[in-house]
């Protein structure tokens, strides 16, 4: 897939002075079935999270705290997306290469889905992801 395919999703805002709101709903915001959400926490400095592309999985990643880098690759061009506003997500489909890196202090990473977990849908094989990238061009 494409990098062009990646793309920055806005939720709506419900701007409260008793505090702020947002949400998203399936269908609506997030352009596939949800089927599970995970969440990464806790990162030490200068950790990087993540080198790897799904086959089929496709997600939505959203900076709900705190800052951090998604960095995206199709193989052929790279593109880094900073996210630090818990109302953009990232949309990235499957066939992207992506890390996340530049984790901010008590920065909360929150995953929406496609796919149930399930390892062999990974590839952590940066050579292999590209190769499988150059039999589809
Ligand atoms: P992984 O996706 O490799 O983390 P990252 O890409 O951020 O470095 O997952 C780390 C571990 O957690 C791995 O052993 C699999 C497990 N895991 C689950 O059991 N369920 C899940 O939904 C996820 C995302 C990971």
């Amino acid at each position: 897939m494409s990098i062009e395919n990646c793309k920055i999703i806005e939720f709506p805002k419900i701007l409260d002075e008793r505090g702020n709101l947002s949400f998203l709903e399936e269908g609506k915001h997030i352009p596939f079935e949800v089927k599970r959400t995970y969440w990464i926490y806790d990162v030490p400095g200068g950790e990087i999270r993540g080198g790897h592309s799904y086959y089929r999985n496709q997600e939505v990643i959203i900076a709900l705290s705190g800052s951090f880098d998604v960095v995206l690759s199709d193989g052929e061009q790279e593109r880094r997306f900073s996210l630090n506003r818990s109302y953009y997500g990232l949309y990235v489909p499957n066939g992207v290469w992506r890390s996340m890196e530049n984790f901010s202090t008590n920065s909360l990473a929150f995953v929406v889905a496609s796919e149930f977990y399930n390892e062999s849908d990974y590839e952590r094989n940066y050579q292999k992801f590209k190769n499988a990238q150059v039999v589809r061009l």
